[in-house]
């Protein structure tokens, strides 16, 4: 074969690089056959007008994934690829592999936040000055437990903010309430049969069944889980959200919280796992103190996320242990490493430092505030079949419809509507209560769509307005 034709483009892409693909291709469509011979490269070169390297770059990479042979003094010859697939082959993902982002024209799910007030001009200045020649350590793997920097931070902020005292040492940051309860449930080993409230914070159950960890459930009323549910169980471990149980709103009462700390001080192996997720957005009376703040003798594993107060997409939550078990476990913690980019931890903790977290909570607070009066403001107008519970904190409030149609229903003509709502039977592990009842999260819906919002949800039930 004395040419070959091959187009030449003047792009980015190095030009070796265009002979070599075309050729590859050639062959693995079978227009080259195996046996042919190629161009001298010599011969290849003036038709092509490029230099004799380019060539030689071409054949070599050709050669070195088995597409020719070369013959001494003969030249070079197609392979006989029948068995080779070209690496570059575009992969098919499966369509249930793509993430699936339907938007919805009113999301009412529980999950999103207000991001209209982020201070990005705040985030980007930190994360620019770290980004630098003279951070270069931050490439290197930092501490297992999470940076000193933000655990100090965060140990002081949990400190003035819910009353939990503890040393850096005892934190450990992961990427997420999830994965530190998956990190934690590992050090346990099988032993516990833990207790979780019904209904309650559905992403958690998962944790359990992959780490064989059995859960029981316990209902929940005004007042938190039923403590006394629990007595009667035989659970060594509990998972509650005290402060503002999710996704009911009941904050766990005083004489209860007593209850479950002498339940765990009553038994070795028993202890608690608090869920501190959103204490930040109470906006109403007083800041409920941590159930951590009231441990007397390091029963309670204190956890917390940026989640909410930063935003879901950071992938950043801390874990606080008490020292006997941060004792017990340490070594085993050290086994992997941290899983939030040091780059991210290092902003966050510049964030809190100066003052700038603190502000932007105060910021948040009231945007909430004003869009869950908004809320209260529009169910209030509407009809007395309707009940709504849990706004005293948070960014979602709980409401409940008289009405024979059942909730699946319901939930079925929101969504025909395009708007995506959350029914409370998916938080249950077993409901016997039947009346539709379903999460209205506001964080993602501006201030000014909010009545809309749920007075278009409120056609979609055909119910007047
Ligand atoms: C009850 C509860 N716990 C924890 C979290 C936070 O989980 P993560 O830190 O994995 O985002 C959420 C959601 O934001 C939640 O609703």
């Amino acid at each position: 074969m004395e040419f070959l034709f091959i187009e030449l483009q003047k792009n980015d892409q190095p030009l070796y690089e265009q002979i070599y693909e075309q050729i590859r291709n050639k062959i693995t469509d079978n227009e080259l056959k195996p046996g042919d011979k190629l161009p001298s490269k010599r011969k290849l070169a003036s038709f092509l007008e490029v230099s004799q390297t380019t060539i030689e770059l071409a054949y070599a990479q050709l050669h070195a994934e088995g597409y020719i042979r070369s013959e001494a003094r003969r030249g070079f010859f197609v392979e006989q690829i029948d068995e080779l697939t070209p690496v570059s082959a575009p992969i098919t993902i499966a369509p249930s592999l793509e993430q699936e982002r339907p938007s919805y024209d009113y999301d009412f799910s529980p999950g999103t936040i207000d991001t209209s007030e982020f201070p990005f001009a705040t985030w980007r200045k930190y994360a620019k000055e770290i980004i630098d020649a003279s951070y270069q350590d931050l490439l290197q793997l930092g501490h297992p437990q999470g940076d000193v920097e933000l655990r100090s931070e965060i140990a002081q902020y949990i400190a003035h903010s819910r009353g939990v005292h503890c040393t850096p040492e005892q934190i450990i940051i992961g990427s997420g309430t999830e994965q530190l309860m998956a990190l934690l449930l590992r050090m346990l080993g099988n032993q516990s049969l833990f207790a979780i409230e019904n209904p309650g914070y559905l992403q958690m159950h998962p944790v359990f069944e992959h780490h064989h960890h059995p859960i029981v459930p316990i209902d929940v009323d005004q007042d938190g889980m039923i403590v006394e549910q629990l007595i009667q169980s035989e659970a060594t471990a509990a998972f509650v959200t005290p402060s503002h149980q999710f996704p009911t709103g009941a904050v766990l009462s005083a004489s209860r919280k007593a209850t479950l700390l002498n339940w765990a001080y009553a038994r070795k192996e028993r202890f608690i796992v608090e869920d501190d997720y959103d204490s930040e957005f109470r906006y109403s009376g007083r800041p409920i103190p941590a159930l951590k703040s009231l441990d007397q003798h390091g029963k309670v594993i204190y956890m917390s996320t940026f989640s909410k107060a930063f935003m879901p997409s950071l992938r950043m939550a801390y874990m606080v242990l008490p020292p006997a078990l941060y004792e017990t476990f340490k070594y085993d913690v050290i086994q992997y490493a941290a899983t939030v980019p040091r780059f991210d931890q290092q902003i966050v903790a510049r964030f809190m430092k100066n003052g700038h977290f603190a502000r932007h909570l105060n910021r948040m607070r009231t945007v909430y505030k004003r869009k869950m009066q908004t809320v209260i403001d529009t169910l209030s107008t509407l009809s007395p079949k309707l009940t709504f519970f849990g706004e005293h904190a948070g960014m979602h409030v709980m409401i409940q419809l008289e009405d024979d149609r059942t909730e699946e229903h319901l939930l079925s003509l929101a969504h025909k509507q395009n708007i995506r709502l959350i029914g409370i039977s998916q938080y249950y592990v077993q409901r016997t209560e039947q009346r539709p009842t379903f999460l209205l999260g506001f964080g993602g819906i501006p201030n000014d769509q909010i009545e809309n919002a749920i007075h278009t949800l409120w056609r979609s039930w055909d119910l007047s307005l």
